[in-house]
């Protein structure tokens, strides 16, 4: 059944959604809602599980055959070649902290090729939007990559994981390489925008590790139909299921990845 229907109004509908769950979003932002916790660290809103479930009923309403890989439930087997990779939440510390960077994050597998993505930060009402070989758009007008060159005059983007106390895979030594090689780093807590705004040309790279599928497939298919790079930190090309990812104009590219190379064979930082 899916074959018939268009990706136009696979969009429409990926775009309902994100709108619907921002706008929950932004209306308990800064209300008394319930956390639990996943991990030590790790936590999980009753906004994040309600925002889920609405994207989810809302797609499947329309394609009801298609199967979902969602950050928060596990869903019932569906058509293969049609996969939606779904953050209802992405930024969720932030968004517990009432620190207001966060957005919901939606992108289409078709046989196993990124095809359309979504991203919406309700705070901004900013949607950036991309189809395959469609373009990226924010708000409807097309977006693209930055010019901006070489790393030591560029804003780059990195975030830290859950575990990075404990694990050894921190970013703390790929941090240290890079805050002194670029203008500078931010770390705002939410991947997927991290991602847009590499996208818009607002950043000009971004990299980090010990990442889902669902923090990235939107952005990484954003970034590429931006006219970007999007590759895993050795430059090989970025599948949503590797865990690390490396995103920029392309023009800075190669300085990052060999300095993240340099990075990776050091002693780490704790
Ligand atoms: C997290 C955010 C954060 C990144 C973490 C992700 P969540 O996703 O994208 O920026 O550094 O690695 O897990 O938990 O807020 O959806
Ligand atoms: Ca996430
Ligand atoms: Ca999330």
């Amino acid at each position: 059944m899916s074959n018939d229907v268009g990706l136009g109004q696979m969009l429409e509908v990926a775009v309902a959604a994100a709108r619907e769950a921002g706008a929950l979003q932004k209306q308990k932002l800064w209300s008394d809602f319930s956390l639990s916790f996943k991990g030590e660290v790790d936590i999980v809103t009753e906004v994040d599980r309600a925002c889920e479930e609405m994207i989810v009923n809302r797609i499947r309403s329309a394609f009801p055959s298609h199967s979902f890989l969602a950050e928060e439930n596990l869903y019932a087997d569906g058509d293969p070649a049609w996969r939606w990779v779904i953050d209802p939440l992405d930024g969720t510390t932030n968004y517990a902290h009432g620190f207001p960077w966060f957005c919901v994050s939606i992108a289409l597998e078709r046989q196993g090729e990124l095809t359309l993505g979504v991203i919406y930060h309700c705070m901004m009402d900013e949607l950036f939007t991309t189809t395959r070989g469609g373009g990226a758009f924010l708000n409807g007008a097309p977006i693209h990559v930055s010019s901006r060159q070489p790393l030591r005059q560029s804003l780059i983007a990195t975030g830290f994981p859950y575990d990075a106390a404990r694990g050894n895979e921190n970013n703390f030594r790929n941090f240290f390489e890079l805050q002194l090689a670029a203008r500078g780093v931010r770390r705002a807590g939410a991947a997927a925008l991290d991602l847009a705004y590499v996208a818009a040309g607002r950043l000009d790279g971004y990299w980090e590790c010990k990442l889902k599928p669902w923090d990235v497939a939107a952005g990484a298919l954003l970034v590429r139909e931006a006219g970007g790079t999007v590759t895993n930190h050795k430059g090989e090309p970025h599948r949503i299921d590797d865990h690390r990812i490396l995103a920029t104009n392309g023009l800075i590219h190669d300085e990052i990845e060999t300095l993240l190379e340099r990075a990776e064979k050091a002693e780490p930082v704790l």
